[in-house]
């Protein structure tokens, strides 16, 4: 049997039409955009080709765009003081430093400088602990788990009961997203495992999911054979093996792994998220939301 793919791509369509929608209304009715501040440190590929991405995606709905370019050796005492601005700035709702910043800037004070209601990535710890609280609480989640939760629901896999096992435990994905999924709520209510290098077996833990969350960051970690057949898998991996010439384009691009073996998971999973066009798409489309919502919040509307 050949899993259900879960395209990202298709559902960050009907999401962002969704959103362009709801900009449009609220212009004509308010007279107001939202308006997201993208602050980039150095030129790390990766983090370009997200950045402009995100760029394009916020433009593209009508948003008020800052792209705010900075050079790698920009102090940390010069960087806090920019972030200082678009929090003073009104026609800005959500501001965005991409990670990861170079070693001489300390990427907690960068977290904690921004203001945590335009805090759209959901990293600030009082963030954080609107989202360990749950409910309304949580105003912004952060977006790739936000975007899993998305893609789970949408494809229909109960949740409720359901054994999750999440694979990594970092800030950005594995922490929050297994806190996502036991609250009591919609697309939730599950038993949840994190397994981390420090697990002493992980194919034991995967074989038990239902839903298999892979952030890891480590290509093909995860073996077909660790998968429950009909489990729904999500794969967040986006490692960047090596280069090619685009046939579309002509120009080179990263040739991008999950840390799935998806050719052969393909064969066991009931769904499963490919690598690219899975998980990456809705990142930025929960960011585009996120910037939405912190509008709608100071507007009294959300
Ligand atoms: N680097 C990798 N993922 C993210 C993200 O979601 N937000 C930010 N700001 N940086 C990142």
């Amino acid at each position: 049997m050949t899993a259900k793919l879960i395209l990202g791509t298709e559902v960050q369509a009907t999401i962002l039409k969704e959103i362009e929608a709801e900009v449009h209304k609220i212009k004509q009715e308010r007279g107001v955009v939202p308006g997201l501040a993208t602050i980039l440190v150095g030129d790390n590929p990766a983090s370009v080709s997200y950045v402009t991405l995100k760029v394009k995606t916020a433009l593209s709905l009508g948003f008020k765009e800052v792209q705010d370019n900075q050079p790698a050796d920009i102090s940390e005492k010069d960087l806090l003081a920019l972030i200082d601005k678009y929090n003073k700035d009104d026609s800005i709702n959500g501001i965005l430093v991409q990670l990861p910043l170079p070693k001489h800037i300390d990427e907690k004070k960068v977290i904690n400088a921004i203001d945590p209601d335009k805090d759209v990535d959901g990293f600030h710890p009082v963030n954080v602990g609107r989202l360990m609280i749950g409910g309304s609480e949580c105003k912004f989640p952060p977006c790739t788990p936000a975007g899993i939760q998305e893609l789970i629901i949408r494809t229909g896999v109960e949740t409720k009961g359901a054994e999750v096992v999440v694979v990594g435990r970092s800030n950005i994905v594995g922490k929050p997203i297994a806190n996502m999924m036991l609250q009591k709520a919609k697309g939730a209510n599950s038993t949840v495992t994190i397994v981390h290098t420090g697990t002493k077996d992980l194919a034991f833990h995967c074989l038990r999911a239902d839903i298999l969350i892979v952030a890891a960051g480590v290509p093909g970690l995860v073996k077909p054979e660790w998968i429950k057949p009909g489990a729904c898998v999500i794969d967040v991996g986006v490692n960047r093996i090596g280069e090619k010439i685009s046939e579309k384009t002509g120009k080179k691009v990263a040739i991008l792994r999950g840390d799935v073996d998806f050719e052969k998971a393909k064969e066991i999973a009931g769904s499963i998220t490919p690598v690219p066009g899975g998980v990456g798409p809705m990142t930025i489309t929960m960011l585009m939301k996120n910037t939405l919502n912190s509008l709608k919040f100071k507007l009294g509307i959300a």
